[in-house]
């Protein structure tokens, strides 16, 4: 995820910000860059890479660059390519207005149109710029360039002006070459927050990015503007522009802890995370009636006479992959398999042109996948791919590329890459029967009105269930085993939930298809076997309730995962939203994790890296 930090008061500040982003390079980036506004002009500097190649840059400028108030961004590209041009901050035309922007924009299409009309030229392939260009537009009275070089608004009325236009989840900080002294951020979602020094005051997407220098910290709420200038901050209600009251808090993390945002641990700040997640894979793919994936590079044409989908992955992304093989047949009516990799490849799979192949992994380097890739592609089949890693190598052994936007994710155990799996390949399983012609107009429009709703349905979620989820773990903390019982996407979810709780808490876990248990894996149970069973709504609920009260009769303690509104006759259940059964997964996932994550926990291991697991398995 993408990195802001902004700085205004006494100090010469290129040095300051540069630090600043240093501390955010946990978030994970692709390129970067700074500008600082000094006697009335703004300096800029863009680099592709890391810190170092941003470094040089600014040394390449013969200390070109200075200030006292200046921005500065690290960039893990959306929209357009990793390029110098593509970095943060963006400008509008005259350059004198700079911005750094996390998150997307998505009207920004519609708001390009409309401010190249009025004279707005434009630099890069991002949706970001247009911000530059919206504030500059209201500050010069609504046009692009101003009449007379002399600002007519104050900065924060034209951010405010700006945020109305908006349409996305994002948080950006502005300045302005006729403003010195003076930043402006905004909060759409994003997060951002304030730090308030002695006579300076800084603004960043995390609070590590100032704590070296402030530990008074001010939060902006969603929906906030806030204005500062060395002498502190106004925070502002952007409809009514009326003044909002904020209290300065002082944060004691230490920089570990603040590196994980002050949660014990980066799987545990992760899975807090996959709200935002989700909410960034959808982005701007999702209009009223249809799904907008943009060029996936794949034809429509191809898809529309696709014959089969083959999906290949490994670990989570196989659990993924179960998924969106589920989705696609339920939605699009096309025939979907799913297979591991490192299976796949050595079976001298049946492939041709008329196949699409789907190659799913969060890294984009895991080898299995990446050769069942190259195979498909050599038997004539497209490819597909879907990472969370721009120019990953799966990118280029593709034909074409859906990309989850999930963020780095530092603990080894997949959380938020998982959601966001599970929703990119329910927005394609949705393009799918779009172009098949398979769902009629009420249902799409229901399944996309939930699938926008879901971010905020997951935020509350991973709160509301916490508790209960510590409950659980310390009851069966010390068990020996755990079975998971699921039908159809709940079996995904149980398999994604049993690979969860033995990669971190070393405990032997099955997951088995509920209607098999009777086949073996009953002799397992007794009373003290806790099986976990996944009963959200289905069409097969009433097999799955079954199942369930077969596990009871056997004595075992049956944790159930079910839907908001139906009755399981479980010892403990844990309640999910209501939504399309189908969108379940994507929400019966974080009860598991935080189970698993708090079992773990108990037992004082280190979750963020288990034994003998790497992040990226790039061996065969
Ligand atoms: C488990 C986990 C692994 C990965 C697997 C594939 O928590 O993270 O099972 O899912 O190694 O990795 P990618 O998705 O990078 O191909």
């Amino acid at each position: 995820m993408c990195g802001i930090i902004g700085y205004v008061g006494p100090r010469e500040c290129r040095d300051l910000l540069l630090e600043g982003l240093r501390r955010l390079e946990y978030r994970g980036y692709d390129s970067a860059g700074l500008s600082l506004l000094s006697e009335e002009e703004i300096g800029s500097v863009h680099a592709v890479g890391n810190l170092e190649r941003l470094r040089d840059a600014v040394a390449d400028g013969n200390g070109h660059l200075r200030g006292s108030t200046g921005i500065g961004h690290t960039r893990w590209a959306t929209h357009g390519r990793v390029t110098e041009a593509n970095a943060h901050p963006h400008s509008d035309t005259t350059n004198r207005v700079h911005i750094a922007l996390n998150g997307i924009v998505e009207n920004w299409s519609e708001l390009r149109q409309r401010l190249a009309a009025t004279g707005a030229e434009f630099t890069s392939e991002t949706d970001a710029e247009v911000v530059a260009h919206l504030i500059a537009h209201h500050l010069n009275g609504e046009q692009a360039v101003p009449a007379s070089p002399s600002a007519s608004r104050d900065l924060a009325e034209a951010v405010r002006l700006a945020y109305n236009d908006l349409r996305g989840h994002y948080a950006f900080v502005a300045m302005s070459a006729d403003h010195p002294g003076v930043l402006v951020g905004a909060r759409k979602e994003c997060p951002l927050v304030v730090g308030i020094g002695e006579g300076e005051s800084f603004i960043a997407s995390a609070i590590p990015a100032f704590l070296a220098e402030t530990r008074n910290v001010q939060l902006v709420q969603d929906g906030e503007i806030v204005e500062l200038s060395p002498s502190g901050s106004r925070f502002i209600e952007p409809v009514s522009g009326a003044p909002i009251e904020r209290a300065i808090e002082e944060v004691d993390w230490d920089d570990e802890a603040a590196e994980k945002g002050g949660y014990e641990s980066f799987m545990l700040k992760e899975i807090h995370e996959q709200a935002d997640a989700v909410a960034e894979t959808l982005a701007g793919r999702l209009d009223s009636e249809a799904i907008d994936l943009g060029d996936i590079g794949i034809p429509d044409e191809f898809l529309r006479n696709v014959r089969r989908v083959v999906i290949v992955a490994c670990g989570t992304s196989y659990h993924a992959g179960l998924v969106g093989r589920y989705s696609i047949e339920t939605w699009a009516r096309v025939p979907a398999e799913m297979d591991v990799a490192s299976e796949f490849r050595y079976r001298n799979p049946l492939l041709d042109e008329r196949d699409l192949v789907i190659g799913i992994s969060q890294s984009g380097e895991t080898a299995d996948t990446l050769a069942a890739m190259r195979l498909a592609r050599e038997r004539g089949a497209k490819v597909l791919s879907i990472t969370n890693i721009m120019g990953s190598q799966a990118t280029r052994d593709a034909d074409g590329v859906i990309f989850t936007r999930a963020g780095l994710e530092i603990g080894v155990a997949a959380t938020k890459t998982f959601v966001a799996q599970v929703i990119a390949m329910q927005l394609f399983a949705l393009k799918l029967a779009g172009l098949h012609g398979t769902l009629g107009p009420e249902v799409t429009t229901t399944l996309i009105t939930q699938l926008r709703r879901m971010p905020h349905m997951i935020a509350e979620l991973v709160d509301s269930v916490d508790e209960q989820a510590r409950r659980i773990a310390d009851q069966f903390k010390d068990c020996g085993f755990f079975l998971y019982l699921g039908r159809h996407v709940g079996l995904a979810i149980c398999l994604e939930g049993a690979l969860k709780l033995k990669e971190i808490s070393y405990i032997p876990t099955d997951a088995y298809a509920a209607g098999e248990m009777k086949h073996g894996p009953i002799a397992l149970l007794d009373e003290n076997t806790p099986v976990i069973c996944v009963a959200t709504d289905s069409p097969v609920l009433d097999k799955m309730m079954s199942n369930i009260a077969e596990v009871q009769a056997r004595g075992a303690h049956v944790v159930a995962v079910a839907t908001e509104g139906t009755h399981v006759d479980a010892e403990e259940v844990i309640k999910v939203p209501r939504t399309d059964w189908l969108l379940q997964p994507a929400l019966a996932i974080i009860p598991l994790q935080l189970v698993a994550y708090y079992i773990a926990r108990a037992r004082g291991l280190n979750v963020d890296q288990p034994r003998n697991l790497a992040k990226t398995v790039t061996v065969e």
